[in-house]
């Protein structure tokens, strides 16, 4: 059969007039003057007018006076120009409107919860459940079709560099990422579960082991933890591993594949190398090992000044090995009490046990602490900030780590209140020198700070167990304007290390071999160097289409509490169901309105007697 459709609505142009065009789609809008009907109709590719008149077609009139917003039309009818002084310059098919000779109404529709235009005001929650009309906004469409150009751009530059698109299983083991993993009952083998990947870690070394030299898959990733702003558990990776290769080789092919990638979808010519900046600097600096380097508001250490200062709390902090450090908020001397007690509210959240502040006035230093100091350490402090009369002096007291993520958190937040983050700029930089390990304090032990498969620098191999905090790792993180975008190393790839390394986190040799047993023994058939890179999918879509919400980049997100608004999922299954699976389910979500609770059920107390 053949495509009734002639054209699309949006490519539609003068270049048609005369033609006579067969066009499918949606209801934008109505209006009727009486005499003429105007209806607005949508596709994915844009909007084109229709007009209807009964000199033209009595038969189509009277469809056109019953048609509502979103009824599915099938229109027949010529493209004209539109009469002088009616064109409409805000859409592209402005020029030109189609005279309808016949129309066919495919489907009705009921009047809509919303608006299928670009700016609306309605609750996300109503956009998500009925994600379907949602989605036929132009605005969702054009992120769709945004997403699908960048996959094929990244597949098309991987297949190009010979890299094989290789898939890996859903139901799998754990594979750490150091979030939890949801869990999947198997039914044939009673009391076992799969768990999700979360990432295709594993496998895409083992299919180095097996010789497939470059890898790569736009795959599904699963992690069960606290969501926010750009995070999903279910999201999308750019995941890639390429044999006998050093950090400098992915580093310099992930330039390329992202230069490639804003060139196809930008048009923009990306300038390499990117930047790099060491963990440590990236942390003195900018507080954080995500730097949004678009902007200053640096952060400077004046331990040494508040060592010697009679300001108890600077010194004794100093004393017991922590830091003081603090940002320059250029022009802000005339914040309000309130301001400041908001900063400190805000610094709060980071642990900051306060924030010290002086306020640099024409007239000299405002401040409750400056009479701790004297003229020439306050002078010193103003130097080291390069402060002007105007300006307000931020600063924490406390371990080097709380200090600076407070601080680099309030530089973060200060910059957007005072909109000083320049929006044109791509401030891609690398971060690498990573510490291997880094102690967690709940666990009481050494975790890996990227995965447990991040090879040591080679020098720094034999203090994986006497000073573990001391190893370097061969690990790399991508960030753009204080995003990680992706994150990778090069891999250890013999066994010793591995069981070295699984030794220093922690992990007895028996759990060692239970959990990864498979790989510590592949690693024993000739396993080549190796090492890649994953780019978070959905965080370089927001990028590219400007969004600061992930869920406007995933067709079907789920919702900070984890649901799916459309389908209702998670949802309780039956008891028959729980039984096929050997499980028994002790709890049950209780909803009332936008608020989650647990109910325990009573067996629970029985069974656990
Ligand atoms: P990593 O855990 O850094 O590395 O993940 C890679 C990138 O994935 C993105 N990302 C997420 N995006 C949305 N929602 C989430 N919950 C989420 N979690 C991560 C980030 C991140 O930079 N296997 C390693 C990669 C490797 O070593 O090759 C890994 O998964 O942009
Ligand atoms: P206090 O001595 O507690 O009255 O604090 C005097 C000033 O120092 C207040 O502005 C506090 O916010 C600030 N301050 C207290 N503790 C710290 C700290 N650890 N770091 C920075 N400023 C602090």
């Amino acid at each position: 059969m053949k495509d009734k459709r002639t054209h699309h609505c949006g490519e539609l142009s003068t270049d048609n007039i005369g033609e006579k065009v067969v066009l499918m789609g949606w209801v934008q809008r109505r209006r009727d003057h009486g005499g003429l009907i105007f209806l607005d109709l949508r596709d994915r590719s844009g909007i084109v007018q229709v007009v209807f008149s009964p000199e033209e077609s009595e038969d189509a009139f009277k469809v056109a006076e019953t048609a509502r917003s979103e009824w599915v039309l099938e229109v027949i009818g010529e493209v004209k120009r539109r009469p002088s002084g009616t064109e409409n310059p805000k859409i592209a098919t402005g020029e030109i409107e189609v005279y309808a000779s016949d129309v066919i109404v495919l489907n009705r529709s009921k009047t809509p919860p919303f608006y299928i235009e670009d700016n609306i005001d309605v609750d996300e929650n109503l956009r998500l459940k009925y994600r379907y009309l949602d989605l036929r906004r132009h605005k969702m469409q054009n992120i769709m079709m945004l997403r699908h150009r960048a996959a094929k751009a990244v597949r098309d530059f991987l297949d190009e560099n010979g890299f094989l698109e290789i898939e890996t299983p859903i139901l799998t083991k754990s594979t750490p990422e150091g979030a939890r993993d949801f869990l999947v009952p198997s039914r044939l083998n009673p009391g076992e579960f799969y768990a999700l990947p979360q990432s295709p870690q594993i496998f895409k070394q083992i299919l180095m082991l097996a010789g497939m030299e470059r890898y790569f898959q736009i795959v599904r990733c699963f992690r069960d933890e606290d969501l926010r702003a750009d995070r999903q558990p279910e999201f999308t990776q750019i995941d890639m591993e390429m044999s006998f290769v050093v950090l400098e080789d992915v580093i310099g092919l992930s330039e390329k594949m992202i230069c490639h990638l804003y060139k196809k979808i930008k048009g923009v010519d990306l300038q390499r190398p990117f930047a790099v900046i060491s963990y440590r600097e990236a942390k003195d600096r900018f507080g954080t090992d995500k730097p949004d380097m678009r902007f200053g508001m640096e952060l400077k250490d004046i331990s040494e000044i508040a060592k010697k200062c009679s300001f108890k709390v600077f010194n004794n902090v100093v004393k017991n090995n922590g830091v003081v450090k603090g940002i320059n908020a250029k022009g802000c001397a005339h914040f309000s009490r309130k301001e400041i007690d908001d900063l400190t509210a805000y610094a709060a959240i980071y642990q900051a046990k306060g924030l010290a502040y002086l306020i640099i006035t024409e007239n000299g230093i405002k401040s409750p602490i400056a009479k701790f100091f004297t003229e020439e350490e306050l002078f010193e402090i103003v130097k080291t900030f390069d402060a002007k009369a105007g300006d307000l002096l931020l600063f924490v007291a406390d371990t080097y780590e709380i200090a600076t993520t407070a601080l680099g958190a309030l530089r973060i937040h200060l910059a957007e209140k005072l909109d000083i983050i320049p929006k044109d700029v791509l401030n891609f930089v690398w971060v690498v020198d990573f510490p291997l390990l880094e102690y967690d304090e709940e666990e009481k032990r050494y975790v890996a700070v990227h995965h447990p498969f991040t090879a040591p620098v080679d020098e720094d191999i034999e203090y994986l167990l006497t000073e573990p905090y001391r190893v370097r790792a061969k690990a790399y993180d991508l960030v753009l304007n204080g995003v990680e975008i992706g994150g990778g190393s090069i891999r250890i790839h013999k066994r010793d290390v591995q069981e070295k390394l699984f030794k220093a986190i922690g992990l007895s040799g028996q759990e060692a071999k239970e959990k990864f047993g498979f790989m510590l023994e592949a690693f024993e058939f000739g396993a080549p160097p190796h090492g890649g890179i994953a780019f978070g999918f959905d965080r370089l879509i927001m990028l590219l289409a400007d969004t600061e919400n992930i869920r406007d980049v995933i067709a079907f997100p789920k919702t900070s509490s984890g649901r799916c608004l459309l389908t209702e999922a998670p949802s309780s299954v039956d008891e028959q169901q729980l039984k096929e699976l050997y499980i028994k389910s002790f709890g049950r979500t209780i909803r009332t309105g936008d608020k989650l609770n647990v109910e325990l059920k009573e067996e629970s107390s029985k069974t656990e007697e």
